[in-house]
C-alpha cells in the first residue's frame, strides 16, 4: 500500500500532522508531496519542525501566482510526480488550492481521493476556498467530515452516505495534545503580555485583504478598538497594506502591535490568552472555541456554525460598526461549558484505519 498526501500552505500540515504520525507508526508508506503554495520559512518549515514532521519527499515549488497560474503549476508537476509514484490513494486535507490541485490530479488519473475535513460549507459561492470544497468533494471517493453538520451538508448534495465518515476535526486532536504546552505562558512573557486584556488579530482571506476599501475598513476599526491588538501579519495581508500606504499607520498605531506569523504553539498560547479573538480565519474559530475565548469572525459567513450557534463566534463582516459592536459584546462574555460537536480527539486514528480499509 503506498499512500501520497498532498499539502501545500500551513493550515494543511496542522491537519495532517497526526495523520502523518499515526501513518508512521503504523509503518504505513506515506509519501507527503508538499505543492510550495506556502515557501515562507515562518508558513511551512517552521510547522513541520515545531510539529516533529518528517520533511516531505517531494516539493513542487509552485510559489506565488494567479490562482489559475499556482493551482495549473501545481496539476501538471502533481501529474508528474503521481505517475512516477505508483500510488494506491490521494490524501487531500483541507479546501486550498493545493488540495484542489491534488484531488484533480488523482481523479483525472483514476486514483481514488480521500478528503479530509469534508462538507465544510459556508454557502458563499464568492470565497475561492468554497468552490475548491464543493469540487473537491465531489471527486473524492472517501469523505471524512468533522462534524454532523458538515455530514448533512455532503448528504444534501446528493453524496451516497456510503463514502462518507464522520471522524471528527484533526485539527481537535492536534490541539487536546498540547495540554502543557499551553500552559506555558513563556511566549506571552517574552511579547509582554497580560492575559485577557488584548484582542489577538489575524486576516488574510483574499476576498478582506484584496479589496482596498474592506481592507481599509477593517483596519479603520481595529485602530478605533479600545484595546490592545495583537496582529499576527499574513505575509499577503502585509503586502496589501504596504500597496494602499496603510502599513507604516498601523505599525505606529499606539493599541496596534505587529508580529510576524507566529509558530502553532504560540498562536494557540495567543489564542488562549486574548480576551477575544478577531479573524476570518476558519481554524482559528475553532481553535478559539476550543480554547474558550470568545471569537468575533471577519466574514459575512462561517462554515462553522457551530461555533456561532453555540454563541462562541459572532459574524461581524467586514463594516466597522458591526465589528466594534462584536468585539465590545463578545470581549465580556464569557463561554461555559458548551458541546463540543468536532468529534472525540481520535479523528486522525479513525481516518487512518479507514483508508487502511479501504485501500
Ligand atoms: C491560502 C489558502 C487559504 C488558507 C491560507 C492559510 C487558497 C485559495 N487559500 O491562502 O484557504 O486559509 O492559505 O494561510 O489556497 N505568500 C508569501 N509567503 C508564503 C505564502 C504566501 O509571501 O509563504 C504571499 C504571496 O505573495 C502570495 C500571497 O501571500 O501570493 C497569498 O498566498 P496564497 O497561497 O495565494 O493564499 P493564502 O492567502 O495564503
Amino acid at each position: 500500500m503506498k499512500i501520497a498526501l498532498v499539502l501545500g500552505t500551513r493550515p494543511q500540515i496542522i491537519k495532517s500532522a497526526l495523520f502523518i504520525h499515526s501513518a508512521k507508526k503504523d509503518q504505513i508508506n506515506l509519501e507527503v508531496i508538499h505543492t510550495g503554495q506556502h515557501y515562507d520559512y515562518e508558513m511551512t518549515k517552521a510547522f513541520f519542525e515545531e510539529l516533529n514532521l518528517p520533511d516531505p519527499l517531494a516539493n513542487l515549488n509552485v510559489g506565488s501566482g494567479t490562482h489559475a497560474q499556482q493551482t495549473g503549476r501545481m496539476i501538471l508537476r502533481l501529474e508528474k510526480h503521481l505517475v512516477k509514484g505508483n500510488f494506491d490513494l490521494v490524501v487531500v486535507p483541507g479546501d486550498t488550492n493545493s488540495a484542489l490541485a491534488g484531488a484533480l490530479t488523482a481523479v483525472a488519473m483514476d486514483l481514488p481521493v480521500a478528503h479530509i475535513e469534508a462538507g465544510a460549507r459556508s454557502y458563499d459561492w464568492h470565497m475561492k476556498e468554497e468552490v475548491n470544497r464543493v469540487l473537491i468533494d465531489h471527486c473524492s471517493t472517501l469523505l471524512f467530515t468533522p462534524t454532523r453538520h458538515c455530514t448533512q451538508n455532503l448528504l444534501k448534495e446528493g453524496i451516497p452516505k456510503e463514502k462518507i465518515s464522520e471522524a471528527g476535526d484533526t485539527m481537535y486532536d492536534l490541539l487536546l495534545k498540547q495540554r502543557e504546552k499551553l500552559l506555558d505562558t513563556t511566549s506571552l512573557v517574552k511579547l509582554n503580555l497580560k492575559p485577557k486584556i488584548y484582542a489577538f488579530l489575524t486576516l488574510h482571506r483574499r476576498e478582506n485583504v484584496d479589496v482596498p476599501d474592506n481592507l481599509r475598513t477593517i483596519m479603520g476599526a481595529i485602530m478605533a478598538l479600545k484595546f490592545s491588538v495583537v496582529f499576527a501579519i499574513h505575509p499577503r495581508t502585509s503586502m496589501q497594506l504596504k500597496k494602499i500606504k496603510l502599513y507604516n499607520k498601523i505599525k505606529d498605531q499606539e493599541n496596534v502591535r505587529i508580529l510576524t506569523p507566529r509558530g502553532y504553539h504560540e498562536t494557540l498560547q495567543l489564542i488562549r490568552n486574548a480576551r477575544v479573538v478577531l479573524t476570518d480565519s476558519g481554524g482559528m474559530q475553532k481553535e478559539a472555541f476550543w480554547l474558550k475565548t470568545p471569537c468575533v469572525t471577519l466574514r459575512e459567513s462561517t462554515e462553522w456554525m457551530e461555533t456561532v450557534e453555540l454563541k462562541a463566534n459572532r459574524l461581524a463582516g467586514t463594516k466597522a460598526e458591526a465589528i466594534l459592536e462584536a468585539t465590545r459584546m463578545m470581549a465580556n462574555c464569557k463561554i461555559g461549558e458548551v458541546p463540543n460537536p468536532f468529534g472525540d480527539g481520535n479523528a486522525s486514528e479513525k481516518i487512518l484505519q479507514a483508508i487502511k480499509n479501504y485501500v
